[in-house]
């Protein structure tokens, strides 16, 4: 029978090609009165309305969207979900800004009732944003782990997360030991990775918070469990650089701490990467690890200029992801996290383009994640996550649009505007679980 099948129709984006990479002329497919055709939760086709819509016949559930605008959920490749109560936390910089608020804040995820809370307000402000596939990272509790994997579950999204792991210079209520987190990450990752789509990622918090002991342990953790994420931070800050030179003597930089305890590698997922040298960036280039760039995250710890367009311009490109890098981050809107990547790219006399900073919270961010066969796209095979974006969502932006020209123009428009707002509906694996006007919030 055909009643698992639907229909979404609108103005449809798809992605054929880097635009980094193929220039921003060919890299997307448009079309203004589209469709993309689900069946079990799957993208079979995607294509002109008027001929798909002969071909599956009139009996095919459609979900009209005239005038919005239909790609892929967005991808945040760098995201804290018990950091939500810490966004917007004044006046200190990154190691400080650990200390005085975030530690604090994650110390109460030892509650798993308060972890539950927390993880489905963060996955409904997400949904909300149109996003459907996150990087997270927990706390150094198992239960908040398992709180955000049952949270996440009902909406059937491509999570990943993982536990952190900590064994030093973090207070004692969040500290765990080289073989605890071997244990108990590994535990969670039987628990966890492969349940429907969610999947574990070792989560060292960053250099100076774990022994040699514990970067060892994950190395190991890692080689045992294929197809695992990595997902830690690097190079974020001059004075955690400094910081990192004294605790790791033996290493010739940052990125060399995780270079020497197999860290590295497809799935790895380095977060911020603002001062990593030519060295760095050419190891994390051959070991094929990622860098997820988080915008709104620099600018607001003041950490410094993350320079995107130097790390696509290369003989050897990064992988590199968008994130939002909540709570040192000030938005879960990737219209917000974008705004914030143009006017860094600005203040380099690089011009992010449209066309390319939607690829970057879509199929870009897939391909940091080694997803882009799955997520970030609509195309026939690919799981069908996605956002119905409302090109007119405040007055502002409705008489802004008023003179928009093209489609580029039209994207560029909401990515400087546009908010939650714009999010009209959101899907995961062809099921609506958010529309703006059913009164959700
Ligand atoms: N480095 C280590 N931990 C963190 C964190 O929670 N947020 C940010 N922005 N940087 C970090
Ligand atoms: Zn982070």
């Amino acid at each position: 029978g055909e009643s698992n099948r639907l229909a979404i129709r609108g103005q449809v984006l798809q992605f054929t090609a880097d635009p980094f990479q193929l220039g921003t002329e060919n890299a997307c497919r448009f079309w203004s009165d589209g469709v993309v055709v689900v069946e079990d939760g799957v993208i079979r086709s995607v294509g002109q309305a008027s001929d798909l819509l002969a071909d599956v016949g009139p009996d095919v559930e459609v979900h009209d969207y005239a005038g919005r605008l239909i790609m892929a959920g967005f991808v945040d490749t760098h995201v804290h979900y018990p950091q939500m109560e810490v966004i917007a936390s004044y006046g200190a910089q990154l190691i400080e800004w650990l200390n005085d608020y975030t530690f604090p804040a994650e110390g109460r995820f030892r509650d798993r009732d308060y972890a539950a809370k927390v993880a489905g307000l963060f996955l409904q402000e997400s949904l909300r944003n149109g996003i459907t596939t996150s990087a997270v990272y927990c706390t150094v509790h198992p239960e908040s782990v398992d709180a955000f994997f049952e949270a996440a579950a009902p909406y059937g999204l491509r999570v990943i997360a993982g536990k952190v792991m900590m064994d030093r210079n973090a207070p004692d209520f969040l500290t765990d030991t080289a073989q605890s987190a071997y244990d108990d990450s590994k535990i969670l990752i039987e628990r966890w990775h492969g349940k429907g789509r969610a999947l574990y990622g070792l989560t060292p918090r960053f250099a100076p918070t774990s022994t040699d002991a514990q970067l060892e342990a994950a190395g190991t953790l890692w080689q045992e469990t294929p197809g695992v994420y990595m997902q830690t931070h690097v190079s974020e800050n001059r004075q955690e650089l400094a910081w990192v030179a004294e605790l790791f003597p033996d290493c010739s930089d940052y990125l060399g701490v995780y270079e020497k305890y197999g860290l590295l590698g497809p799935r790895c997922v380095l977060g911020h990467g603002i001062y990593l040298s030519e060295r760095e960036k050419a190891v994390i280039a051959e070991t094929g690890s990622a860098v997820a760039h988080c915008p709104t995250s620099n600018l607001f710890i003041g950490s410094g200029l993350f320079d995107l367009a130097a790390s696509q311009q290369r003989a050897d490109p990064l992988r590199v992801g968008l994130a939002t890098d909540i709570g040192g981050g000030t938005s879960l809107s990737i219209f917000a996290t974008l705004r914030a990547a143009y006017e860094i790219a600005q203040l380099q006399s690089f011009s992010l383009h449209p066309i390319q900073a939607f690829y970057l919270a879509t199929l870009g961010g897939a391909k940091s994640l080694y997803l882009d066969d799955k997520i970030g796209n609509l195309a026939p095979g690919y799981e069908a996550d996605m956002v119905v974006i409302d090109l007119k969502s405040t007055p502002m932006i409705t008489q802004r649009m008023e003179h928009a020209k093209d489609l580029t123009e039209a994207l560029f428009i909401q990515m400087i505007l546009a908010d939650d707002r714009a999010i009209e509906a959101t899907y995961s694996a062809g099921r609506r679980i958010y529309a703006r006007d059913a009164g959700q919030n």
